[in-house]
């Protein structure tokens, strides 16, 4: 079959002609060398050579002289480059290959688009020959000359236009295309026929199980074959004419691209996980809907669409399960996507160019049109903020509206029509996912073949008298409840036929339908012959059904009390079981009469008659017999779905007319006009056919009390989002009746109440309903974390958005998340909102972090914290301490017991023995966890995990499920999406130390057995059982203090918070622009080998600590877990750690290439989780392992980081041999006449794909360096190619090691290794010291020289210059810091101004007495807040501004070194959780307003300001309170006249003692002549005269000249103390000076400043 193109007969369709092809290729194109070059793939599979062989003995018998060259290539768009490109240019001219050569593309499109892009350049053109194996190629790409290449900005966007002599497509080759493949060119076949003929869509729509089977193998015979090759002619033709009329793309073949606008930009993002023709597929779906929007194309076309592509397995949304599988940790926002699509060629600014259908077949316009970027943010947008109309809305204005289908008679009229005789015309049909899950079902089932017809509004079916049959494979019904039930017994009538392959069916649904009951109706089926079974959770979907006998008939007996849709699906089946059937519904209630009053109406009208027996009102005889169909039957609009448009009439106060539902409804639903409004006093009129109802204009809906809504159940969402609303004194409704809503799409009851809760109205749950109270002034207000959470359930969807709209407030927004879930019954309702309703919608996507879809929702960071361990382990002494620091609640599980039962343990185990004792802890642990989920602290009993039952109940509560996941079981890892407590082991690096200590302890239950035989058997249980684990390492003597600060910063990390609710930090992550730097350690044993060495000294400088443990001297989990508590202690958190298990193969020492050592090495990554590791290491791809180990690396290293919790993931990757290359390489080799390959999967870019997508936070890619030009290559690698293929900007490490590779470290901004001169050795070869690297930098000139000073008068004895030169010089920077010292301020100013012009000036620090004047002289462009609020600057930055600009800024880091300073005093002092702090400043200047700023920050509720000049104390205390206090009316700043004041106590308050937090700004010269001795002196004698009521004073001396100050010295007798417990602590100024210097040295030079050096050398100094 021939096809003309562009005027020339030259595509080829047919099934295996070979030899025709060489034949035709010999005789149109002479040439003395024919190129074949296909990929390894089909290489593989013999089609190269096949072809080749026929071509070389066609020109053999044609005595030609022609040579045949091939070249194979690796698969895959990762090839499809400029760089492959050249090396295929110089094979090609290697092998002297001239103008009359002919390429030959044999491959996919891949193959295609590049040869046929080489042969467009070659010698200025040669012919090429396209043979398309893949149906994308064939139909797409290899039709219309475009060829092209992919650079890392993008796809295609290097080419050229060149026509093909000829195309040869031959569909033998589809047969070895993977299935995926084949659909993917489906979806182009899809969008041809959209665009452009409706016939051929339908031609696919009925064809899909033919065309599917062919491709796969299981079907091929001349029907199937024929099929397929129709269906692409019909493609091809479509492509050949549109590219003969437009070749250039100036307008129609624009059409091509629908789908593709927006498939593109999803494609840059999920590509090469997600295929070109899947992200069209979704592609189409959204363009459609945005076609839909705009009104050109009708809703149920949409749906038609979306149906047709999942036949074909293509997925429509990128929520789809497919999606989700292959490319599970890469998400599409929506700005995202907008962004691809700006710079997609053919857009224009705020306007993209979108293809709109305006039917199935045609477009709006003969070319694609504009759409602004807002209508399709609204479509792509998982979610949408509904803003509430004005009140009253539309006064005087009719709204009517047409309201879809109902769902239950569209299905049930499906379901009829199918099983009936004849065609049946039925319209008004819902297009919604469940009745388009029954269509497809249908058609497998019964082989039905339907059309659309008035633009899709009607449905021609020809049912076929319910000849039914069984299908291969499973029919998934999604979470459609209505067609899982019906089908169940439809599928029952199937009687065994002998020529059948198949003899079940098997039916299942997603993760929820699996939830939903089914047994009362498969019982029933059951016990009337039919052979079911459960393939997954008893009572529920999957189900098995055999074909055997069908359905017997006679008495049917059913339990109907659930759902009265087992009702209606045996109704509906027993015409055809094999005698009359009588059903018999048993059980309490019968529920939803009018449901099956509905089904029955609905049989008469298919002709059969269903008799209710008149005096046993539960039983219903059907006779024996076929539906016979009308010629037309029309569907009603669902009742349910019309009370939300009448509800919002209800609460907006306009008129709302629903077109076609009134009194004569089947559905009970109908009556919520009725029933409901017109009760609460909206005006309703109804008529047979039409609903009317005005919501009443002053706001005075009446409350309805009390109603019960058993006959319009699914009406009850709407009414309880109208119940707020009520106005009158006591306006609570109480709703019931509507038990059976609590096992629907989800737990309806719950979630109303759950959500109404979220918006501040005052509700609760019945066992049979809800309570609902409308509150004063109906002050509701949108939920603050996260929008309205839908339970994936439509009528929740759409009852929350109509009670936004009654809201009074416009500025209210309410986002309402998982928008798509209206799908199920209203596809339009969004639309239909927003056009007709007149509300305005707005598309939004909350950021993946806060979009709370897949956590379990409402997300509760507050988790309740269980500690579990050995008795005398410290649980209760922890618990308290944590409870106090965390404000929450504390619970000891013992001390609840012995209350519980009124009896002290020890006796009750005397008395009732241990059993009972267990029994009863058991049963308090379950009590405890059931009230306390959240906000609590549990210590529990040491044996609590000696009983089975208590065990499992603490495993599932940490997450660890019960499945038999081998994987997580293996690795002892909690799921993060089930963890609902925190569970935390705490445990003793000395086990005997504990033992030693109980056995003193006599108040203990005694132990019969060994303590250390205990031990051993619990150990495992408590490892079971917990999430997390801490371990306290034995010290000479019990120093709890450091344990407790280990301890909180532990919680703190593993819950995720701080305790003021902020998410912890991390060095290093949060500011990619300053350089980092880690140290690995490289030690055997911390406790022998760092404990004298002073770990600080190693910490100069860097962000994070590597702690290698594969270089530890032992791989004992104990021993290792102690090695890291040790470092923390040691390290006093100051700096994270990352947790690195380096293999031999990566250049470490850990062996993993057995099995079982691969094994270990993940068990101790997942150990160290439940450490609570800051960071790390995670070895994801290592290619020198066993196929076997390989899937194993990759599943385990995929659990490990989708369960990280906190944790950040550094995936690594070393390549230690120098295989893998930063740039593409040319390796084709010149010498091989046959082929070779380009190993693609040895270069970094390959690799930073691999590690991008597992998931992880941080990648680092080391190589090693050969010579110097690697080093080159991997910048152009981290400048060029890492950019556009890192959507999400994941941080990247990349260096070479070896000496070459040293210029690397220098080039690597972002936690660079390095070593330390103290270190054993270095942990790489060619690694360098921090400032070895700075000074290479300043050498290769990336790092200039500054100067940096110090401004003030007098400052000769300042030792800011020795602080910071010294810091320089450690960290080899090449600064200088001097004194700018002079009286006149102007010098000073001018010769900044002259170092910041001439671009060498790095800051200055600002001193007495230019603080404060430094604000106003017009110096500074920018200032920080906090300078703003202190109205004093010490600190002057260069930078640039936002704009690039480079500008001044003015910081200040004196109140930050005060707090610091008086925070590290707290936290080692005996802070009670209700302690009151004073904040005393003394003096008056710029200091003291650094001071005064400080104290508000630490929290104090009063502030006293003294100076001896009272006005300029006054002049601050005014100010603060001015600026502060806005918020904050506590707090107040006082200025004080009289020092006798300073420390008054005001005895009222009495819940806690008062604390005085101390500064002084006083000169150490002037502070011999003040009288504060006296005052200090005088705090001293009330605290001991009120120790009861005064915790303590802490002072801290701001000047540090001498170090030790008159006041020091005096306030040292003071804490000389005696026996007292009054705590009086001092800092001296010096600590001050340093810690505000640190900060200014990372302002500056963004670098950690060396502390340990630092303090050292001015210690040193004096
Ligand atoms: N020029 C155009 O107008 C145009 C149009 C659409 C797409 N494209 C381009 O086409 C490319 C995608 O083409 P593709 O989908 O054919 O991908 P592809 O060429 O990568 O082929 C897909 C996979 O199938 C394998 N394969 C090919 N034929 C096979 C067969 N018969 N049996 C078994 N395996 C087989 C290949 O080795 C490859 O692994 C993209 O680069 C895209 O940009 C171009
Ligand atoms: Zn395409």
């Amino acid at each position: 079959m021939r096809i003309s193109i562009l005027g020339t007969e030259s595509i080829v369709v047919g099934y295996d002609y070979t030899k025709e092809i060489t034949k035709e290729i010999l005789e149109t194109v002479k040439s003395s060398t024919y190129i074949i070059i296909s990929d390894s793939n089909l290489n593989r599979l013999n089609h190269v050579k096949s072809f080749e062989n026929q071509l070389t003995s066609d020109i053999a018998n044609l005595n030609a002289s022609s040579r045949v060259l091939t070249l194979i290539i690796p698969p895959t768009e990762i090839v499809k480059t400029r760089e492959t490109k050249e090396q295929i240019e110089n094979w090609l001219l290697d092998k002297k290959c001239t103008r009359d050569s002919c390429l030959i593309a044999l491959g996919g499109g891949v193959i295609g688009d590049m040869i046929g892009f080489v042969a467009s350049t070659f010698m200025r053109g040669i012919p090429i020959i396209q043979i398309p194996t893949t149906l994308l190629a064939m139909v797409d790409s290899s039709v219309g000359g475009k060829t092209a290449v992919d650079t890392p900005h993008g796809k295609n966007l290097i080419g050229s236009f060149h026509q093909p002599s000829r195309i040869f497509i031959d569909t033998k080759y589809l047969r070895t295309l993977p299935k995926r493949e084949f659909s993917n060119g489906m979806a182009e076949v899809i969008k041809t026929a959209c665009i452009w003929d409706e016939k051929e869509f339908e031609f696919l729509e009925n064809n899909y199980e033919k065309i599917l089977a062919f491709s796969d193998g299981s079907l091929v015979n001349d029907e199937t074959s024929q099929i397929l090759v129709k269906a692409i002619l019909g493609s091809v033709k479509v492509k050949a004419h549109v590219v003969t009329v437009d070749e250039k793309e100036s307008g129609l073949r624009g059409l091509l691209n629908f789908g593709h606008s927006i498939g593109h930009a999803f494609e840059a993002i999920l590509t090469p996980q997600v295929l070109h023709g899947e992200c069209v597929s979704i592609g189409m779906v959204k363009e459609a809907e945005i076609a839909c929007h705009l009104g050109h194309l009708k809703e149920v076309n949409v749906g038609r669409l979306s149906r047709c592509l999942k036949s074909y397995d293509l997925p429509i949304s990128i929520e789809d399960k497919m999606i989700k599988n292959v490319a599970p940790h890469k998400s599409c926002p929506v700005e995202k996507v907008l962004d691809i699509m700006r710079i997609d060629k053919k857009n224009q600014g705020n306007e993209k160019r979108i293809v709109l259908l305006s039917g199935i077949g045609k477009t709006f316009e003969q070319k694609a049109s504009f759409v602004s970027d807002e209508v399709i943010r609204k479509i792509l947008s998982p979610a949408v903020i509904v803003v509430p109309p004005e009140f009253p809305h539309r006064v005087n204005q009719l709204i009517s509206l047409n309201v879809p289908g109902s769902k239950s008679i569209s299905n049930r009229a499906l379901l009829l029509a199918a099983l009936g005789d004849g065609p049946c015309r039925l319209s008004g049909l819902l297009h919604s996912d469940d009745v388009q899950v029954m269509l497809s079902a249908l058609q497998k089932l019964i082989g039905i073949t339907f059309c659309w017809e008035d633009d899709g509004e009607t449905l021609l079916i020809h049912g076929n008298g319910g000849n039914l049959r069984t299908c291969e494979g499973e029919i998934y019904l999604g979470n459609a409840g209505t067609a899982s039930r019906f089908l169940t017994s439809v599928c029952s009538l199937i009687k065994v036929r002998g020529s059948e392959q198949c003899s079940d069916v098997i039916l299942t649904g997603n993760a929820r339908m699996k939830q939903r009951p089914i047994a009362p109706l498969v019982d029933a089926l059951v016990a009337n012959g039919a052979k079911i079974s459960y393939l997954g959770n008893e009572g529920a979907l999957p189900l098995q059904i055999k074909a055997e006998t069908g359905l017997l008939g006679g008495t049917i007996n059913l339990s109907a009390s659930i759902s009265s849709q087992y009702v209606s699906s045996i109704l509906m089946s027993a015409p055809y079981a094999v005698n009359p059937v009588t059903l018999i519904l048993t059980g309490n209630a019968v529920i939803s009469q009018p449901y099956i009053d509905m089904t029955i109406s609905m049989m008469k009208s298919f002709g059969i008659e269903v008799v209710r027996d008149s005096e046993k009102l539960n039983t219903y005889h059907i006779p024996k017999g076929v539906y016979r169909n009308p010629a037309e039957y029309l569907i009603e609009a669902d009742a349910s779905s019309a009370t939300y448009p009448l509800a919002f009439a209800a609460v907006t106060g306009s008129t709302v007319k629903v077109m076609n539902i009134g009194f004569k409804s089947l559905q009970g639903d109908a009556e919520f006009a009725v029933k409901v409004l017109r009760v609460m006093g909206c005006r309703v009129e109804q008529t047979e056919t039409t609903t009317t109802v005005q919501g009443p204009v002053n706001q005075n809906l009446k409350p309805i009390k009390s109603i019960d809504m058993e006959t319009l159940t699914d009406a009850f969402l709407t009414a309880s989002v109208i119940a707020p609303y009520a106005s009158s004194d006591d306006s609570s409704t109480r709703i019931f009746g509507i038990e059976n809503q609590r096992v629907k799409e989800c737990d309806r009851i719950a979630a109303m109440v759950e959500q109404l809760s979220r918006f501040g109205v005052k509700c609760k749950e019945n066992p049979d309903g809800l309570t609902v109270e409308a509150i004063d002034g109906k002050n509701y207000h949108p939920p603050t974390n996260g929008g309205v959470f839908c339970y994936d359930d439509h009528r929740v969807a759409m009852s929350f958005s109509i009670f936004v709209c009654g809201l009074r407030d416009k500025s209210k927004k309410t986002i309402i998340l998982e928008k798509k879930c209206v799908d199920k019954t209203w596809p339009g309702w969004w639309n239909t909102l927003e056009n007709v309703l007149g509300v305005n919608v707005i598309g939004v996507d909350l950021l993946p972090e806060t979009n709370l879809k897949s956590v379990d929702y409402p997300v509760k960071f507050n988790k309740s914290i269980i500690l579990i361990g050995m008795r005398g382990a410290g649980k209760t002494h922890a618990g308290k301490f944590l409870a106090k620091s965390l404000k929450r609640k504390f619970i000891d599980l013992d001390e609840y017991l012995e209350n519980y039962l009124k009896c002290p343990i020890p006796f009750i185990i005397s008395s009732k023995g241990w059993e009972y004792f267990r029994q009863q802890e058991l049963a308090v642990l379950q009590k405890v966890l059931s009230e306390h989920q959240h906000d609590a602290i549990i210590a529990t009993g040491g044996g609590i995990v000696e009983t089975v039952e208590a065990r499992e109940l603490l495993k599932s509560s940490c997450g660890k499920t019960d499945q038999h996941n081998s994987k997580s079981e293996l690795l002892d890892i909690s799921d993060s999406k089930l963890l609902k407590f925190h569970v935390i082991h705490i445990k003793r690096s000395d086990m005997q130390q504990v033992f030693d200590y109980l056995s003193e302890d006599k108040s203990r239950p005694a132990f019969t057995n060994d303590l250390m035989k205990v031990w051993n058997t619990r150990k495992e249980w408590y490892e079971d059982c917990s999430s997390s684990e801490f371990i306290i390492v034995k010290e000479e003597h019990e120093n709890w203090r450091q344990v407790e600060r280990d301890l909180l910063e532990f919680v703190k990390f593993i819950t995720g918070l701080s305790d003021n609710s902020e998410v912890v930090s991390f060095p290093g992550l949060n500011n990619l622009k300053d350089p980092s730097f880690f140290l690995s350690l490289t030690f055997k044993n911390f406790e022998k080998e760092l404990k004298n060495l002073q770990i600080e000294r190693f910490c100069d400088g860097l962000n994070l600590l590597e702690l290698r443990i594969d270089l530890l001297e032992s791989m004992d989990l104990d021993f290792i877990g102690k090695q890291l508590f040790i470092l923390r202690r040691l390290l006093k958190r100051k700096i994270p750690v990352l947790f690195t298990i380096r293999t031999i193969n990566q250049g470490g020492k850990y062996d993993d290439q057995t099995k079982e050592s691969l094994l270990t090495y993940f068990k101790i990554l997942s150990r160290s989780l439940k450490w609570g590791v800051e960071y790390l290491d995670v070895e994801i791809l290592n290619y020198n392992l066993s196929e076997n180990c390989h899937s194993i690396r990759t599943s385990m290293a995929e659990t490990i980081i989708s369960n990280k919790n906190n944790t950040k993931i550094l995936a690594s990757f070393h390549d230690c041999h120098g295989s893998f290359h930063w740039v593409a390489k040319s390796s084709i080799s010149h010498k091989s006449d046959r082929f070779s390959l380009i190993e693609v999967e040895n270069s970094f870019g390959f690799v930073f794909e691999k590690l991008r997508n597992s998931g992880a936070d941080i990648i680092k890619l080391i190589g090693t360096a050969s010579s110097i030009n690697d080093n080159f290559d991997l910048k152009r690698f981290v400048d060029f190619i890492v950019p556009c293929m890192n959507h999400s900007n994941i941080p990247l490490i990349a260096l070479n090691m070896g000496m070459r590779g040293q210029l690397s470290r220098c080039l690597n901004h972002f936690l660079t290794p390095v070593t330390h001169k103290d270190m054993p050795f270095a942990a790489a070869p060619g690694q360098l010291s921090i400032s070895e690297i700075n000074e290479t930098k300043k050498l290769i000139g990336l790092l200039s020289p500054k100067r940096f000073s110090l401004i003030g008068y007098p400052i000769s004895r300042s030792l800011s210059p020795l602080i910071h030169n010294t810091g320089f010089q450690v960290l080899g920077l090449p600064h200088h810091y001097e004194l700018n010292e002079s009286k006149d301020f102007n010098e000073v100013v001018e010769k900044i101004k002259i170092a910041f012009i001439n671009d060498y000036y790095g800051g200055s620090s600002v001193t007495i007495p230019y603080k404060e004047s430094v604000l106003n002289s017009g110096l500074l462009n920018e200032t920080s807040e906090a300078v703003k609020l202190i109205g004093a600057c010490n600190t002057i930055i260069p930078k640039k501004n936002e704009k690039g600009d480079s500008i001044l800024y003015g910081e200040n880091t004196d109140w930050k070194g005060i707090t610091v300073n008086f925070e590290k005093i707290l936290e080692n002092s005996n802070v009670s959780a209700n302690e009151k702090r004073i904040g005393i400043v003394i003096g008056a200047g710029g200091t003291a307003r650094a001071a005064a700023y400080s104290l508000y920050k630490l929290n104090c509720t009063e502030i006293r300001i003294y100076n001896r000049t009272f006005e300029k104390a006054e002049l601050i205390s005014k100010e603060f309170n001015l600026k502060v206090n806005e918020n904050n009316s506590s707090l107040r700043f006082h200025a004080i006249k009289n020092t006798a004041e300073l420390f008054k106590n005001d005895g009222n308050h009495n819940d806690g003692k008062t604390r005085f937090l101390i500064v002084s700004t006083i000169p150490g010269s002037a502070q011999e002549e003040t009288n504060f001795k006296n005052v200090f002196a005088s705090l001293k004698s009330t605290a001991e005269s009120e120790s009861s009521s005064i915790a303590g004073g802490i002072l801290i001396d701001m000047a540090y000249l001498p170090k030790q100050t008159e006041y020091l010295k005096f306030f040292k007798i003071l804490s000389d103390k005696d026996s007292s417990d009054i705590e009086f602590e001092k800092c001296e100024g010096l600590e001050v000076l340093l810690t505000q210097a640190y900060e200014q040295f990372f302002h500056w030079t963004g670098f950690q400043a060396p502390e340990f050096a630092i303090r050292n050398t001015v210690l040193n100094n004096e």
